[in-house]
């Protein structure tokens, strides 16, 4: 794991991946290595840490104490103005989409979009000759696999696809294309108003010609993730409900042919030392309490481990303070060892 370039650090919300991608930054820049962090929705006192001081989608150099750290937050709306700037086939195409009124609905309603931005700015640094090491935070997909797919939905999207985004995930609208086109403009023109296809219709024809970029983009992305050089590093807190996450995340891993470079259990709750004999009832239940939350957690996290095809890392629930760049360095360090 050490020797790897990029870091992606995955698994679902509030388990802790944020809080381990800076701390895997801070110990690879204390190691030397010129780091970039990209963060997603860091809570407040970690952005603190980071010397974040509002929102910042703009790199940042953070003092570490000897390494070299850049980190910076996920920006999904500006981000896809971005892309879209990118891959528009002219200045003017650009300034015709990102005025749209639609184009900021579709940011907004498009599934998959801040994990589409999260692998588009992944390739940025990973082009990017400056860094050393990557350490990629991720959004906290329920479904692990939309984090992967996001670049082929988006391809799939610019390529005619578009319709769906508006349909909200309703099933109707696209049995009414299926019926027919004529028959579902007729339809369509009643629901949303002859203005507003219109305006789609406007639209779409100003997306044209953008399809290739993203399918392009859909295959460095998976060919990233295969590398040699990446490291997958999926975090979890050991319990039943995300034993069961977790053998789901795997088996998309291995239809990816992504390798799982790691394993981390998080927050466990240490075994609870032994209780003085006239602990009062009430002190008494708490202690049983977190004495039979640490055996179920341990069964739990054996269990994950047992099934895990990779190294497994248990990292212990802090009790004391946990966002300085001391504790976080620490945390990195447990991780990468
Ligand atoms: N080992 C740990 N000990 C104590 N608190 C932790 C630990 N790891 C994470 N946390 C806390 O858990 C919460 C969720 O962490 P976060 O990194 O934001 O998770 P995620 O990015 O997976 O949603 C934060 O308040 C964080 O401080
Ligand atoms: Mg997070």
């Amino acid at each position: 794991m050490k020797h790897k370039r990029l870091y992606l650090v995955g698994g679902p919300g509030g388990v802790g991946k944020t809080t381990l991608a800076a701390s895997l930054g801070i110990a690879l820049a204390q190691q030397g290595h010129r780091t970039v962090v990209l963060t997603v929705d860091p809570a407040k006192r970690l952005a603190q840490a980071l010397g974040f001081t509002g929102f910042d989608s703009e790199l940042q150099k953070i003092d570490v104490g000897g390494g070299e750290l850049w980190a910076t937050m996920l920006d999904t709306d500006h981000y896809f103005d971005r892309v879209i700037s990118k891959f528009a086939t002219s200045p003017e195409q650009r300034d015709r989409v990102l005025a749209h009124p639609l184009y900021k609905t579709m940011v907004e309603n498009l599934g998959g979009s801040h994990e589409y931005a999260a692998m588009e700015r992944l390739l940025e640094f990973v082009k990017d000759p400056r860094y050393d090491k990557i350490v990629v935070d991720t959004p906290p997909s329920d479904n692990a696999a939309e984090l992967f797919e996001a670049p082929q939905r988006m391809a799939d999207f610019m390529d005619n696809s578009v319709l769906k985004w508006f349909q909200g995930g309703g099933k109707l609208y696209l049995q009414l294309f299926k019926a027919g086109t004529k028959v579902a403009m007729g339809a369509l023109k009643l629901i949303f108003g002859a203005e507003f296809l219109d305006s789609l219709g406007s639209f779409l024809a100003d997306l044209e010609g953008m399809q290739a970029g993203f399918q392009k983009r859909n295959l460095e992305v998976l060919e990233t993730l295969r590398s040699d050089q990446t490291s997958f590093v999926m975090v979890s807190v050991p319990s039943e409900a995300r034993a069961e996450d977790c053998a789901r995340f795997r088996e998309m891993l291995k239809e990816k042919n992504i390798p799982l470079d790691r394993l981390v259990l998080n927050r466990l709750e240490p075994l609870p030392p032994e209780a003085p004999m006239d602990l009062p009832a009430g002190a008494k239940r708490l202690w049983e309490y977190q004495k039979s939350l640490h055996t179920q957690q341990k069964a739990w996290a054996d269990a994950m481990e047992g099934a895990a095809p990779c190294e497994t890392r248990r990292l212990y629930e802090k009790h004391g303070p946990l966002h300085d760049v001391a504790n976080l360095s620490e945390l990195g360090r447990l991780l990468l060892n």
